[in-house]
């Protein structure tokens, strides 16, 4: 049995269903069932009414302009995302109200008002138009999770140039990658970041990215001070704090952004080894992030946020900064690893600000599963109302655990579906009109047409499984790959004409609800984080002992998935546990962290097709110790039985 049938068997006995509770249902901003029917039948009209709840400069003229694969939403009208985000907030009633509330690792705590982050902002764009930055211009950001990452973002877009945010646990080499792309005239970093106690060198990476790839500027935030032992360059370096106290105290003028216009960038993984530049537009994207603030988390000005994403991933820029600033809420953001000082840092944080509404991931709920649940237990939770996740799949045993010890059984659960291309959340409850059914993302928010299709195209109706598919544009959706729009048409939309393809797998039970069977392409997800296997597998044939990999991901108990490695290695060499070391941290060193293999595994021959292709489907069989399936097309059926023999001795 494959992965995916497993996962079907299990997930297709689970029908528990938890509706809303009354009272719940009673408050929540989206109550009644019709907005589904009534998106569906002219989602252009639900989607311009979701768009005024921004604030436009100029108002639009025309809703959706779609020439497939191609969307333009919101056209003639004019906007910023920044003055959206923080100005018409801070210039208004919720001057005095929290914007963000910092908490940083070693327990430093800032709390920055709209006022006061506006001022921040400001003080930021003065700054970086004094360096010459332009609209349009690629920033590039590799910072940890400290103020100053949305308040660069925010400044970045408040002049209209175009950010791309690198997660600080990428490493020089990923970074590099991604500044070369983008062409980045400035980069924002810092000294260092703290990361479980230990210094994260941000700036030392960043020093050797840009030996390949200089910026013009390269701007310093002092994190972790002294210890950091960081050199500066004349003439390229110069500190974030320096650079601000030069800058006026006038308000900066936001630059009127066309809607199409591109507020950033991010990279991701796809099916081959070079990352994608994903797109996001100003007015489209920025609706679906505020919208889905409204209706899938239902926020009310009085909520307390806290979204334990780190801002290098989409979740973070969605649901950090764009989301909930401009929704007007007060954002709680934690700078460290859960665990550090104390397994129960995150339900500290909780009980400290008077949490009202989680945002997390599976992996991590599984964590917090193995630790225990006296954790949780010894905190006052009782200001959570409501509870979401993201990422992967939730196991119903995990989502279970989540309802009882950290949601009292009362909060109810919005398992969210999407990816740093669909901008926004696409299938979710809204939690006061849909019943839950642990481990189902349920269905599709309003104004999104999903399907499940078959080869053809043709939709495979109820409790199949087929490929995910969107069927009509929304407004967040990415709108290229940058520089590379060949690479757009050919992986969303190569194959079904008009029709985006996520490149997800999914089946959809008698009820509608939509079960995610996780990735049909190379994509491997460890604890929430896309990894092409062919990053990691280039990274691996870039070791001189290396002469051919295979990467595949296995399921694993709390990262959802891990990477396993098949190694071949060049004549002459030893296969002992220094090269796995060695091999190990090539990786680490190529990409970061998060792509380290869990296990390399030496064959003297990886399984290939008549047509030199690695059976990567058989490498997953015997990862997960299952009886393999069809072997016929092996070119040359013994290499499984060698491999399985040495897996076993491996373990
Ligand atoms: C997976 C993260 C099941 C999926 C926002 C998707 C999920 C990929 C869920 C995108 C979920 C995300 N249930 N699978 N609730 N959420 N995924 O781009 O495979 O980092 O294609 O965006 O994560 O990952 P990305």
């Amino acid at each position: 049995m494959s992965v995916d049938s497993q996962k079907l068997s299990t997930l297709m006995h689970e029908n528990r269903t938890f509706p809303p509770s009354d009272e719940f249902r009673a408050q929540a901003n989206f109550n009644d069932e019709r907005i589904y029917e009534q998106a569906a039948q002219d989602p252009e009209a639900y989607w311009s009414e979701q768009a005024l709840h921004l604030s436009w400069f100029k108002p639009f003229e025309n809703v959706l302009k779609w020439t497939p694969p191609h969307a333009k939403w919101f056209l003639g009208g004019k906007l910023n995302a920044a003055y959206n985000c923080v100005d018409r907030h801070a210039f208004g009633p919720r001057k005095n109200k929290a914007a963000l509330i910092w908490e940083g690792e070693p327990g430093d705590t800032r709390v920055l008002t709209y006022d006061m982050l506006r001022r921040e902002v400001d003080k930021a764009a003065h700054a970086l138009k004094r360096l010459g930055v332009q609209k349009g211009d690629r920033v590039s950001i590799y910072l940890p999770m400290i103020p100053e990452l949305p308040i660069a973002m925010l400044a970045a877009a408040k002049i209209g140039a175009i950010h791309s945010v690198v997660f600080a646990g990428f490493s020089s080499q990923s970074l590099q990658q991604r500044l070369e792309d983008a062409k980045s005239k400035v980069l924002i970093t810092a000294d260092g970041g703290w990361r479980r106690g230990g210094i994260t060198p941000l700036k030392a990476n960043a020093d050797e990215a840009l030996v390949q790839t200089p910026v013009e500027k390269v701007v310093v935030v002092q994190r972790v001070g002294e210890v950091a032992g960081i050199t500066m360059q004349e003439n390229r370096d110069v500190y974030w704090h320096e650079l601000l106290a030069e800058s006026p105290t006038t308000p900066f003028e936001p630059e009127p952004m066309d809607s199409e216009d591109v507020l950033y960038l991010l990279y991701t993984s796809g099916t081959t080894g070079k990352p994608k530049g994903i797109v996001h537009s100003t007015g489209g994207y920025l609706t679906g992030a505020n919208t889905s603030m409204r209706s899938v988390f239902d926020i009310k000005d009085s909520d307390v946020w806290f979204c334990t994403a780190d801002i290098g991933w989409v979740t973070g820029h969605t649901y950090l900064v764009y989301g909930p600033l401009s929704a007007g809420t007060t954002v709680v953001m934690y700078e460290g690893g859960p665990d550090y000082p104390t397994r129960d840092r995150y339900w500290q944080i909780i009980e400290k600000y008077g949490v009202t509404v989680l945002y997390t991931a599976p992996t991590l709920i599984r964590t917090f599963m193995k630790w225990g649940e006296s954790h949780p237990a010894a905190h006052d939770l009782s200001t959570l109302r409501l509870l979401g996740t993201v990422g992967e799949p939730i196991n119903p045993e995990a989502w279970m655990w989540f309802h009882q010890h950290v949601g009292r059984g009362t909060c109810p659960i919005v398992d969210t579906w999407w990816q740093t291309e669909t901008g926004c959340a696409m299938i979710a409850p809204l939690p006061g009109i849909v019943p839950t059914k642990p481990g189902s993302a349920t269905r599709a928010v309003p104004g999104i047409d999903i399907d499940v299709v078959d080869e053809n195209g043709e939709s495979v109706g109820f409790e199949n499984g087929g490929y995910l598919v969107i069927k009509k544009p929304w407004p967040s959706m990415l709108r290229t790959v940058w520089q590379d729009d060949a690479r757009y048409r050919d992986t969303y939309f190569g194959k079904f004409e008009g029709v985006y393809l996520p490149g997800d797998g999914a089946h959809v039970d008698a009820d509608g609800y939509v079960w995610i069977l996780g990735r049909i392409d190379d994509v491997i997800n460890v604890s929430g984080h896309r990894i092409g296997t062919a990053e990691v597998e280039s990274a691996l044939v870039a070791h001189p002992a290396v002469a051919e990999a295979a990467v595949i991901g296995r399921a694993h108990d709390v990262k959802g998935q891990a990477i396993t490695a098949f190694v071949t290695v060049r004549d002459g060499i030893t296969t002992d546990e220094q090269l796995v070391a060695d091999l190990k941290r090539t990786v680490v060193e190529q990409i970061g962290a998060m792509a380290r293999p869990e296990e390399i595994i030496f064959a003297a021959e990886l399984p290939k097709t008549r047509s030199a292709k690695i059976m990567r489907r058989l490498l997953r069989d015997i990862a997960e110790g299952r009886v393999l399936g069809d072997t016929t097309t092996l070119a040359d059926p013994s290499v499984v039985d060698t491999l399985k023999a040495q897996y076993k001795d491996a373990e």
